[in-house]
């Protein structure tokens, strides 16, 4: 969480990345006719995102590559038609950056923080789009309610402490896809006793956009048994 988040009449410290080259052919290779919306997504992240402290100032200069994009090349992987429930949405990542690129797909934000859900909650209004619904919640309070095709969680919690959090949200054959850093296999191995509690499949380390972007996204992706 940035130091700098209570200033409201802060402005970014740092220029916001340029949308041009590789990042460019993979933004419009991700959002297509949705491409405008995905950079006025950007602009609030690197405005009232930073103002309002959901995210840090340092982040400005990658947010394509670390964040949008970075989130975006998930997109491509969900199921035509499907329902997601994105965990810890925060600054709506993944959930807004996937809900631009796969305007097919239903998503639910769910966020127990009353500052990010009306930060959340003002810039789906803004962008205008109808796939995207905002829960205040914390996972585990919604577990009766939500039955998504696939959860996404990014920087919530370790993986051991994440299955408990996320299967239950789960449909019976859908997929849990987890952004994690290059720990993805330690995490996995730390985490034997909720893979088994959950009665997940071993999950598998994907990495995505290798082809798009300077540094691939890895996910962390199970099905139950
Ligand atoms: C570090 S932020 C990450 C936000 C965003 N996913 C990202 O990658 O930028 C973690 C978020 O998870 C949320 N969170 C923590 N515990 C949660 C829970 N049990 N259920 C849902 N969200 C939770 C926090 O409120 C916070 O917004």
């Amino acid at each position: 969480m940035s130091s700098h988040g209570d200033g409201a009449q802060e402005s970014p410290a740092e220029a916001p990345e340029p949308l041009e080259g590789e990042l460019l052919r993979a933004a419009e290779r991700l959002f297509d006719q949705r491409l405008p919306l995905a950079r006025t997504y950007a602009e609030h992240l690197c405005t009232t995102g930073i103002t309002h402290g959901l995210l840090g100032p340092r982040e400005v200069p990658r947010i394509w590559s670390r964040h949008v994009l970075n989130c975006a090349v998930l997109g491509p992987e969900l199921p035509s038609g499907g329902t997601v429930a994105d965990v810890g949405s925060g600054a709506g990542l993944p959930g807004i950056a996937l809900a631009l690129s796969r305007p097919d797909v239903d998503f639910m934000l769910i966020e127990p923080m009353e500052r990010r859900v009306d930060w959340l909650d003002a810039v789906v209004k803004d962008l205008g789009v109808d796939n995207v619904q905002v829960i205040r919640a914390r996972a585990e309070e919604v577990s009766d309610e939500v039955m998504a095709d696939v959860v996404t969680a990014r920087a919530v919690s370790s993986l051991k402490k994440l299955i408990p959090l996320t299967v239950p949200l789960l449909d019976d054959d859908g997929e849990l896809m987890l952004l994690k850093g290059r720990s993805a296999a330690e995490e996995i191995a730390a985490a034997g006793k909720a893979i088994k509690k959950a009665r997940l499949q071993t999950p598998r380390v994907q990495l995505l956009g290798e082809d798009m972007l300077p540094e691939p996204t890895t996910v962390v992706r199970a099905r139950r048994r």
